[in-house]
C-alpha cells in the first residue's frame, strides 16, 4: 500500500500540531508530533544532567524508548514507559529544547524514528524541517508563520498561568525562532514547494479550512 505523507513546518506557536491533529483525524491517518520527540529527549537529558554541550553518544541514545501514540482524538508520548505527554511542556524542557535539537547525534534519532513509521502508515508530521529533511518527498506540504506577539499571546492562554508575563513568552519564542532557524543542521525553513500560510489573523477552523482545500484541490 502506497503511504501518503502531510508535512506541517512552520515557527514556533503557530498551531502546527493543532492543524496536524485535526487533519489526521479528517483523514483517518496517524500523526507524529516531532518536537515531542525532541521534548522527551531533552527531558530525558535534563533529568541525567547530560548537558547539551557534550556528544550524545549511542550507549545513551540507546537507553531512550519513545513511542507516540494517537487514538480517538488524544495524543499521547512515552519516555521508557513513563506517559510524559505533560512533563515535556514544561518550562525547562521549552527553554533547552532547541540547544539539544541541534544536535546532529539526537537529530538522527528522531529522523529514524519518523522515517521508520512512515513504512506502514501514512502519516501527518509537524515540525520545523519535516518538508525539508525528513521527507523532501511529502505529497503535501505547509508551513505556517505568525507574527510573534500574536503568538506569545495565544501560548499565554494555553499555559493558563498568570505568573507567566506575555513579554517573557514572546522573547522566548523569538529566541527559539532564532536558534531553529540559524542552526546549521536543518534550519527552520519553507519548502520551496510548500504553501505558507500566515496564521496571524485567521482562527482553527479558517487556517484547517485553507489546508484541506488545497490538499482536495491538488
Ligand atoms: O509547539 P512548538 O512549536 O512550541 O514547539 P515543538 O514543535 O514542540 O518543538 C520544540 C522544539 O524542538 C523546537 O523549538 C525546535 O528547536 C525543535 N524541533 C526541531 O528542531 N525540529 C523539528 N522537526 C521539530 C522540533
Amino acid at each position: 500500500m502506497d503511504t501518503v505523507i502531510i508535512a506541517i513546518d512552520g515557527q514556533a506557536s503557530t498551531g502546527k500540531s493543532t492543524q496536524a491533529k485535526k487533519l489526521a483525524e479528517n483523514l483517518r491517518y496517524d500523526y507524529r508530533d516531532s518536537g515531542a520527540y525532541y521534548r522527551a529527549i531533552t527531558l530525558y537529558l535534563l533529568d541525567n544532567d547530560i548537558k547539551f554541550d557534550l556528544n550524545i553518544s549511542d550507549k545513551i541514545l540507546d537507553k531512550i524508548n519513545i513511542k507516540q501514540t494517537y487514538q480517538e482524538g488524544q495524543f499521547s508520548i512515552y519516555l521508557n514507559d513513563d506517559d510524559v505527554t505533560d512533563k515535556i511542556r514544561g518550562h525547562k524542557v521549552s527553554i533547552n529544547v532547541s540547544n539539544y535539537a541541534k544536535k546532529p547525534e539526537i537529530r538522527k534519532f528522531v529522523f529514524n524514528q519518523l522515517r521508520k513509521s512512515s513504512e506502514s502508515n501514512s502519516l501527518v508530521v509537524d515540525g520545523r524541517d519535516i518538508g525539508t529533511v525528513v521527507f523532501p518527498y511529502a505529497d503535501f506540504k505547509f508551513f505556517l508563520v505568525a507574527e510573534p506577539k500574536i503568538r506569545a499571546e495565544r501560548r499565554h492562554k494555553q499555559i493558563n498561568d498568570d505568573s507567566v508575563k506575555v513579554d517573557i513568552i514572546e522573547e522566548e519564542i523569538k529566541q527559539r525562532d532564532k536558534t531553529d532557524s540559524t542552526r546549521e543542521i536543518a534550519p527552520l525553513k519553507k519548502a520551496v514547494d510548500a504553501f505558507k500560510i500566515d496564521v496571524s489573523t485567521l482562527t482553527i477552523d479558517e487556517v484547517f479550512n485553507k489546508i484541506l482545500q488545497k490538499i482536495k484541490s491538488d
